[in-house]
């Protein structure tokens, strides 16, 4: 019994070579793989249930059993064949940084706990306050993702527009706007009558004049609109709400506004991402999540305030035994900025990342997601048996299969699972539900989008 928890440095070596290993194999090999599996319940739960053992287990032993049962049955985001929900591509150099930052336990909540690591974040941080346009006194902090970048930022705009009393106050969003956002009003005590989801337009976007014409509404009622959200790239269509135009109205109303940029906003690094996207540097908040359109490992969400300083207003508590902590003013400490006191060392993989590969690669990698969507799209006009329901659209294209029913999508669903080729998810536009290819692995070939719509054709007749 090593009651140390200890290795030796050679069982060390050996463990870590393996793993390593296991993952290069899984990134060189998954092209050719399944675009991964879903267990079935009913045996994935039990095969787990046996109680901790007391005596070791060797790991030659524990990591085919991981290989067995736990890799063989997941969904493999990073597949090049993978078009459903958000893809995560990912990359090999960021899962090799996260086994650094936890190899070495990174302490990144505090200056004196992980001074470079602070630094570290701080200047990742600076990259992207630069691609957005923030002005100087603009920063942020890294998150788990984009549900918890839309949390911290609306209790920063809770507490500095409202001075978190929520009483009569009036929020608005299209109805496009990606479940976290009302998931982060519930949690900062919300009710579902101060939501104003607001009917999205012809392009899946907010309407101005419905905006303003529901605030002016409000507000003759006695009630206090607070903020609006806008959509850098929603979830469903990649569509993006008019930034500019809801700027200018937030200002001159003096509403908060924050943009959900949590799927598109990390397409600013490219030229056609910046164009499209004109207007997000005058957010007061913005959610931007580099383990989506940057290529991360999850987890890796990043939240950015035009004015840093409303977050540590918002979240800075200095209590006795964090003296250390808040003696010197020019240090910062991340956990005066959000909600976690411990936390990992999420800026290394994008750091390590952009250093090792360079941002031109990335810049194309982005508009590789655009062009790959651009592709599904002709060739979707040229199939017969396929309608088009939104053209490609920062790397999104949602279509229909012409005749068919609804009790069809559920049941391709599931063959798409059995025959494990590709994978595409569904969503409902307009109340009819449409398939949606997300095409930003910057792996994905033309070939495989070309052999993906022609599998699914074929996978369609006779109807699945
Ligand atoms: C537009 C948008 N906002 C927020 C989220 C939530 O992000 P996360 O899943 O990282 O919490 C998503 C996830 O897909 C998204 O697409």
């Amino acid at each position: 019994m090593d009651y140390k928890l200890e290795m030796s440095p050679a069982e060390m070596r050996e463990l870590g070579y393996r793993v390593v290993d296991l993952i290069a194999d899984h990134f060189a090999q998954l092209p050719d793989k399944p675009v991964g599996a879903k267990g079935d319940p009913a045996l994935l739960r039990p095969a787990f249930l046996a109680a901790p053992p007391a005596q070791p287990v060797p790991s030659g032993e524990i990591l085919r059993r991981l290989e067995a049962d736990v890799f063989s049955h997941i969904l493999n985001i990073g597949h090049p064949r993978f078009f459903a929900f958000v893809p995560g591509p990912s990359n090999f150099v960021s899962a090799m940084a996260d086994a650094l930052a936890s190899g070495f336990n990174v302490f990144n909540g505090s200056w004196l706990g992980g001074s470079a690591a602070a630094a570290v974040e701080l200047a990742v941080i600076d990259w992207f306050r630069t691609w957005c346009g923030f002005p100087e006194e603009a920063g942020g902090l890294f998150v788990s993702g984009g549900s918890m970048a839309n949390l911290t930022a609306l209790v920063v705009a809770r507490h500095t527009r409202l001075d978190d009393r929520t009483a009569g106050a009036t929020i608005y969003y299209s109805d496009q706007t990606h479940s976290s956002i009302d998931r982060a009003l519930r949690v900062i005590g919300f009710m579902p009558d101060q939501i104003r989801r607001i009917p999205s337009d012809d392009e899946f976007r907010l309407p101005l004049d419905a905006l303003a014409a529901r605030v002016a509404e409000d507000r003759a009622a006695g009630l206090r609109p607070f903020a609006v959200i806008a959509n850098a790239g929603t979830t469903n269509t990649g569509a993006i709400d008019p930034l500019a135009e809801i700027a200018g109205f937030c200002e001159a109303e003096e509403l908060w506004m924050h943009i959900d940029g949590a799927y598109g906003a990390a397409a600013v690094i490219s030229d056609r991402g910046r164009r499209l996207l004109r207007g997000i540097d005058l957010a007061d908040s913005l959610s931007f999540d580099p383990h989506k359109w940057l290529f991360q490992p999850i987890e890796c969400g990043c939240v950015l305030l035009r004015d840093a300083q409303l977050l540590k207003k918002t979240y800075r508590i200095m209590p006795e035994y964090l003296a250390d902590v808040h003696r010197n003013v020019a240090e910062v400490n991340p956990c005066d900025y959000g909600i976690q006191l411990t936390r990992g060392f999420r800026a290394l993989k994008v750091w390590m990342s952009v250093q090792a590969f360079g941002m031109d690669a990335f810049r194309a990698a982005v508009e590789r997601g655009f062009v790959l969507a651009e592709i599904a799209e002709r060739k979707l006009r040229d199939m017969a048996n396929w309608e088009l329901v939104t053209p490609a659209q920062m790397g999104i294209v949602c279509f229909r299969r012409r005749e068919a029913g609804e009790k069809f999508y559920p049941r391709l669903h599931d063959a798409m699972l059995r025959d494990g080729f590709a994978l595409a998810t569904s969503t409902v536009l307009n109340g009819k539900t449409a398939l949606r290819l997300c095409t930003i692995n910057p792996r994905t070939t033309e070939d495989d989008i070309e052999n993906t719509l022609d599998w699914l054709d074929a996978l369609s007749e006779p109807r699945p």
